[in-house]
């Protein structure tokens, strides 16, 4: 038997839940496979999270989703299955060719129509988001550039109202996150993320770390109460 702290045990496990209790739709390998071979890093959430986000999505009956962060489509195709008839996902990219991928994947998958894929750094693209009048959103992820999560969140409220929730991926990054001194950026900006959440008011929050077949990471999550 392996011991507890052996990743291959947390894949293993993980493999043992997804057997039971997450759909083993093709569209969601179809557009990993198809991310894989246009050069994407796996760094898409893993399955049983994926399910987790369209539990979250169905939890708060989820008509507007925002995603900051979409990679090949991943995560944005969970959210997109836990939303509500008639709901649409607005999901931030920076790089043209993760976007061009995730086009792909979103198409494929007859999900076009309810999945707004917008080009560009989050950060220039998020006014744009507020002009459309996109918002307030019933569920907000946060999974792209860490050091920019401070102003992921501030944007997050913005486009916020009471009952939001709003879900912030790799927190923990193999425990690097209590490294008070770290020199790492990503480390910094995951920190002051939690530092900003902790100190608003308007935020009611937790955090959960997690082990699978994407190792040992974590989950923030804050929702909107004021
Ligand atoms: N949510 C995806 C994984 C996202 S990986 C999933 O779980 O399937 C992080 C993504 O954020 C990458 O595709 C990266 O290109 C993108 N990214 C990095 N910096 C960004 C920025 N400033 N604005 C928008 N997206 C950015
Ligand atoms: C990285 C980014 C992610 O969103 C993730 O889930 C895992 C790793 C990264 O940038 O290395
Ligand atoms: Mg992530």
């Amino acid at each position: 038997m392996p011991t507890a702290s052996d990743p291959s045990l947390w894949s293993q496990v993980d493999d043992y839940i997804c057997d039971r209790l997450v759909p083993d739709d093709a569209m969601f390998a179809q557009a990993l496979a198809a991310s894989d071979a246009a050069g994407l890093p796996a760094i898409n959430v893993s399955a049983a999270q994926g399910r987790m986000l369209e539990l979250f999505a169905r939890m708060v009956n989820a008509r507007r989703i925002l995603e900051i962060g979409t990679l090949g489509g991943y995560s944005t195709l969970w959210l997109a299955r836990g939303l509500a008839a008639d709901g649409r996902v607005v999901t931030l990219e920076a790089d043209p060719h993760h976007a061009t991928v995730a086009a792909a994947n979103f198409a494929h998958a007859g999900l076009s129509a309810r999945i707004d894929l917008r080009v560009g750094r989050a950060i220039d693209t998020l006014p744009g988001v507020e002009a459309d009048g996109e918002g307030p959103f019933d569920l907000i992820f946060i999974d792209a550039d860490k050091p920019s999560n401070p102003d992921y969140l501030f944007w997050s409220l913005r486009l916020s109202r009471l009952g939001t929730l709003i879900i912030c991926d790799n927190v923990v990054r193999d425990g690097h996150v209590i490294a008070a001194d770290s020199s790492d950026p990503r480390v910094q900006g995951v920190r002051r993320f939690l530092d900003l959440v902790a100190a608003e008011p308007r935020l009611m929050a937790t955090a959960i770390q997690t082990v699978g077949a994407k190792g040992y990471d974590g989950f923030a999550m804050a929702l909107v109460v004021g």
